[in-house]
């Protein structure tokens, strides 16, 4: 068995601001979007906020601390089927950043959330409200959009409740209390060998400059 850190850092702050961020405005979002009206121009703004956050995450997969970068969670099939046969062990194999499982559920968190915001963009309400690139689409396919939008909504809820459950699973069934983890950036009993050490916030600050002006620039088009 791999030697173990009593308590080590693994989660570095831009990715759990990004994280608990991304929660406030999924719960705004579906408020907002089901109160509609008035309310819509807040809607729209939230999901603005979601895609700089998701562009963010995927540069922050590309370049950022280690524990954050997909070359270091994303494992082929032979991996992932091997982590799922001892996936209710209590002693299964620990990583020190998300498990072969549990990086592609992130990968499908941020795909869904991602087509969730594009959709959005060519929506409407079939009233006074539209998405910002709703003029270069027909009606009927921005109809379509619409009707895609509010399939992917529920699918992600889908999706969030079955991450909390499975959290929960971890927390309670495996003792691993990955939500403090989120919250404080420290995991007990990842492998020793994989110190994390953060990279610097200038470069977090700039990547999420960079999201926020692409997605000015797209939803300005
Ligand atoms: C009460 C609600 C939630 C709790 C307690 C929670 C908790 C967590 C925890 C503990 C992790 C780390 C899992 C691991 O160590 O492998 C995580 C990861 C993640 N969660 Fe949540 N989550 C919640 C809601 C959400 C929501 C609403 C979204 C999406 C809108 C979301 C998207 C993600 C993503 C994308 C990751 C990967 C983080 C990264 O690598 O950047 N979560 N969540």
């Amino acid at each position: 068995m791999s030697r173990t850190n009593k308590n080590s850092y693994i989660w570095d702050v831009p990715t759990r601001v990004c994280h608990w961020a991304l929660l406030v405005l999924f719960v705004f979002s579906w408020w907002s979007g089901r109160e509609g009206g008035m309310f819509l121009q807040y809607h729209m703004l939230s999901g603005y906020c979601i895609l700089s956050l998701v562009l963010f995450r995927f540069f922050w997969g590309i370049f950022g601390t280690s524990s954050s970068l997909f070359s270091n969670f994303l494992f082929g099939p032979a991996e992932v089927w091997r982590y799922s046969k001892t996936i209710f062990h209590k002693n299964s194999v620990r990583y020190f950043t998300h498990n072969p499982l549990g990086g592609w559920a992130v990968i499908v968190m941020l795909v869904a959330l991602l087509l969730q915001v594009i959709t959005g963009l060519f929506a409407n309400d079939d009233l006074f409200n539209e998405g910002p690139l709703y003029q270069y689409v027909s009606s009927q396919v921005s109809d379509f959009f619409t009707g895609i939008h509010e399939v992917i909504a529920n699918f992600l809820i889908g999706l969030i409740l079955l991450h909390i459950l499975v959290i929960a699973f971890y927390q309670f069934w495996k003792k691993q209390h990955l939500v403090r983890a989120m919250i404080t950036g420290y995991l007990s009993e990842v492998p020793e060998k994989s110190r994390v050490v953060p990279v610097t916030l200038w470069r977090a600050l700039f990547f999420l400059v960079l999201s926020g002006s692409i997605v000015t620039l797209i939803v300005s088009l």
